[in-house]
């Protein structure tokens, strides 16, 4: 019997398979409940008593051996298949997902908004393509009016009513004709202007238009909301109202914010005097009110504009308003931390 039994332990070294299979096969010719093993364990009471113990030794290393090997083979085509599949690894970690940033722009305009909406003001929107009554005419800009010399516009050829709004202080013509006072409302939004681009101008930029109108307005309470907007955004707390002249405002200002002397780059962006122009801003001209079907006699207001990408370039130093539409991911990336 011992002899057998060494024959086995051979069959079963020497065993190879790759197959599921053939291991299968194997495993019941050995160990099955009808297999190799079993049957020599029922003649092992036949052997003689002064073999028992080796018999007995023998047939265990080969039980445990065949245990083994089918344990062995069964687990390497396991690695096998699920490697091979076309998910590969199925227990790998997943590849880490790529985050974006937000645009610069998009960041500037949102604080913009929020700041503003905590003191009830509205976002609205209107189209880029306008009629020339809400970008000029309504605006108190009447046809030939020099001051539409001041943005120079892209017109549409075949319609010359129609243009590419050169301010979103269109919209707020659009918003006083659908809505009543009181009327607070933010406008974000893009624009167009024939201008040569340069470090400081482009033909496209994005402005926010302000709009209070209700009974009552003055301009402190003007400059008050623009304190206060200031004091958010950038955590100055002095401005200054510069007489001005805007066509749709009566009076109108321009607004600089204090930004200080401390560092060189001060001392360049502020031309040396410690104060930045940000906004222009105004009571909305009583013809404006009218023009938009509001009665002037009973209601005040005042309106503001900026431009996103000259607050962006004061926030965050960018030094050419170019770089904001180049898409280089090298510049964009760098605001992943601040959205
Ligand atoms: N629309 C002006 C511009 O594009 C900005 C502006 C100035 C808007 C004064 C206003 C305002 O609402 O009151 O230059």
């Amino acid at each position: 019997m011992l002899d057998t039994i060494k024959k086995y332990h051979e069959e079963v070294t020497q065993f190879k398979a790759s197959k599921a299979d053939k291991i299968e096969k194997f495993r019941i010719k050995f160990i099955g409940s009808k297999g190799i093993i079993k049957s020599l364990f029922a003649d092992f009471k036949d052997v003689a008593n002064d073999q028992k113990k080796a018999v007995g030794q023998a047939l265990n290393e080969l039980k445990n051996l065949a245990t083994d090997k089918v344990a062995t083979l069964t687990e390497s085509i396991e690695n096998q298949e699920s490697g091979n599949t076309i998910y590969g690894d199925l227990t790998r970690p997943a590849a880490p997902v790529e985050l974006g940033s937000r645009h610069p722009i998009s960041i500037v305009k949102n604080k913009i908004v929020e700041i503003f909406s905590r003191i009830g003001y509205i976002v609205s929107e209107g189209p880029e393509i306008e009629d020339d009554w809400h970008n000029f005419s309504a605006l108190n800009l009447p046809e030939h009016h020099p001051a539409r010399d001041m943005q120079d516009t892209f017109f549409i050829e075949k319609n010359p009513d129609l243009l590419l709004r050169t301010h979103t202080s269109s919209v707020q013509v659009r918003y006083m004709e659908n809505h009543e006072p009181p009327i607070r409302t933010i406008s974000p939004g893009r624009v167009f202007r024939n201008e040569d681009i340069s470090a400081r101008s482009h033909c496209i930029f994005h402005q926010v238009e302000g709009l209070y109108i209700d009974t009552d307005v003055s301009f402190a309470d003007l400059k008050q909301t623009l304190l206060y907007f200031t004091k958010e955004l950038f955590g100055k707390s002095k401005i200054r109202l510069r007489p001005s002249f805007f066509p749709f405002t009566e009076p109108s200002a321009e607004v600089d914010i204090y930004w200080g002397l401390e560092t060189e780059t001060d001392y360049r962006i502020t031309k040396g005097t410690g104060w930045l122009e940000i906004m222009g801003c105004g009571m909305v001209d009583p013809n404006v009110l009218k023009n938009a079907g509001i009665d002037p006699k009973k209601y005040t207001g005042f309106a503001f504009g900026m431009g996103i990408e000259r607050i962006a370039m004061l926030l965050y130093q960018i030094p050419d308003i170019r770089m904001f539409y180049e898409n280089d991911v090298k510049f964009l990336e760098q605001f992943k931390a601040v959205q």
